[in-house]
């Protein structure tokens, strides 16, 4: 530790730790452009000046290690004047956007005008007009007028994707960003240049002109694109749409940064790829009337004591909490032992990153926590080859999927489909609309999507944590906790009449 002194008042702070973090921590904002706390110090846009006891110069926070007896002012009239002009350079070429800018809301220049600038500008030359809207590659476009050359783009690609895709051209006031040869960038980390740019330089394809960003709402939750489980904000409006995410720091998993593989996956939770009602046949129905059916065929195996014709396959997606509750349900109470899933031991053992930074070939965000939900439950789990043998043999008459969220297991979906007689009644819980049509015969009922979800996931290193959830997009719509309560709840209810029994007969 180290005792150092900001504006008079004395802190106790990590010793090495940088000056622009140990401020903050403390409740003291040190306006910063070119600092981000994942990447090298540049000292590159001279925002973050401080007086420094014993120092006649200004001097740069960035570059600051906190050290016993360190004594900066940020509060005199000398760092504030230097910093109100110093973002007069920044704006002197920047254009008056803001109206049609994506960044308005979340801008450093907005936000430190308003805070540090609020001067006469005496700018009297022409702006220097640059490129609008330029292609960057699949996910971002660049405006180069409003690059105010921090270069934290830049040394992300150099030091964090090591693409070195990006670099800054030409001199004094015709410096701009751009990409080597023109070529578009690649790689599956480009939207976190994107998250760093601290002004509206580069935006998101994807995002642009979707949102204004005060109308969005934030809940924590952790990406269900692969194993690595990194830690994410989901930004929707009103619970009803999610626009994007963005990744939420976490030093031992995915510390500043997220892939865009991973960033696509709020599509699933949206409008139209979710199955908002449930449905039987091409007919949709409520919730509540899809539980009921379900129900009454379930006991009219149960009392027929046929409970070894029932199957259940199960996607490594599903929560912690939500496998808990199956299989409470189905193995200890209701006795059931048939157990399918892809081959999710092979598929933990051939886990490994792919590129080097974040994603991972485990797709599944819980395939760790589901080996460990097996065995704790001591559930048996067969294979989905062996699923698709007992339905062809008629050995399963009642099959119910806990489906995957995208189209991970499109091959095992399809081949459990086509193995579907109409001897066997099946009931698909699931999110996807795409996967609910995949298996047009069963009884669809429609679960919560991965990011409105609260439980938790154990990611690839065995970490187990915390989803936040609290989203409810669609009224129909439930976790599969109040899906397998409901149907408790219906199958303790008399069988009413013997109607499935003789159809069952
Ligand atoms: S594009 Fe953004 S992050 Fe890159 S140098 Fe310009 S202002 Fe900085
Ligand atoms: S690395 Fe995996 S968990 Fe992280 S953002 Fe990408 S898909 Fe999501
Ligand atoms: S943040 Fe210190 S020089 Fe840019």
């Amino acid at each position: 530790m180290a005792k150092i002194t900001i504006n008079g008042k004395e802190f106790d702070v990590d010793a090495g730790k940088n000056l622009v973090d140990a401020a903050e921590e403390n409740g003291i904002e040190i306006p910063h452009y070119c600092y981000h706390p994942g990447l090298s110090i540049a000292g590159q846009c001279r925002m973050c000046v401080v007086e420094q006891e014993g120092n006649p110069k200004l001097q740069i926070a960035c570059n600051m290690r906190c050290s016993e007896g360190l004594k900066v002012r940020t509060d005199t009239e000398k760092v504030q004047e230097a910093v109100k002009w110093n973002l007069e350079f920044h704006l002197i070429n920047h254009p008056i956007d803001c109206p049609i800018c994506d960044q308005a809301g979340e801008c450093g220049l907005q936000d430190y005008y308003m805070k540090y600038g609020k001067y006469q500008s005496e700018m009297r030359e022409e702006k220097v007009l640059k490129e609008k809207a330029v292609d960057l590659g699949e996910k971002i476009v660049l405006d180069k007028e409003r690059c105010i050359l921090c270069g934290r783009c830049v040394r992300f690609t150099q030091e964090i994707s090591k693409t070195a895709a990006l670099g800054i051209y030409n001199r004094g006031d015709r410096s701009v960003i751009g990409t080597v040869n023109d070529e578009p960038m690649t790689d599956n980390y480009q939207v976190n240049t994107v998250d760093i740019c601290p002004v509206g330089a580069l935006t998101s394809k994807d995002f642009r002109f979707e949102q204004r960003v005060w109308f969005l709402d934030e809940v924590e939750s952790i990406c269900g694109g692969c194993s690595k489980g990194c830690n994410i904000f989901v930004h929707h409006k009103s619970g009803k749409h999610i626009y994007r995410l963005k990744p939420r720091y976490n030093s031992q998993v995915n510390e500043h940064w997220m892939c865009d593989i991973g960033r696509d996956t709020y599509k699933n939770s949206n409008y139209d790829r979710r199955l908002t009602q449930a449905r039987l046949g091409g007919i949709e129905m409520p919730t509540a009337e899809a539980i009921q059916i379900w129900a009454a065929d379930l006991k009219t195996l149960v009392a027929m004591e046929q409970t070894d014709e029932i199957g259940i396959w199960l996607s490594p997606e599903l929560t912690n909490e939500e496998l808990e509750s199956v299989f409470k349900l189905f193995a200890k109470e209701w006795g059931i032992s048939k157990f399918f899933s892809e081959n999710v031991s092979a598929i933990v053992a051939q886990d490994e990153a792919i590129d080097g930074l974040l994603y991972r070939k485990d797709h599944y965000p819980n395939s760790a926590g589901f080996l460990q939900a097996t065995k704790t439950y001591k559930i048996k789990l067969d294979s989905t080859d062996s699923l698709v043998d007992q339905l062809d043999k008629t050995k399963i008459r009642h099959l119910i999927i806990f489906g995957p969220e995208a189209d991970r297991a499109k091959t095992d979906n399809s081949r459990i489909a086509n193995a579907l007689t109409h001897q066997t009644f099946s009931v698909l819980v699931t999110a996807q609309l795409s996967v609910a049509e995949s298996f047009p015969q069963a009884l669809g009922i429609p679960s919560l999507s991965h990011l409105e979800k609260s439980g938790s996931l154990t990611n690839h290193a065995g970490l187990t944590q915390e989803m936040k959830g609290g989203l409810k997009m669609f009224r129909e719509a439930l976790s599969t906790q109040d899906i397998l309560a409901k149907l408790e709840e219906e199958y303790r209810k008399p069988l009413d009449s013997d109607r499935k029994l003789e159809a069952r007969l």
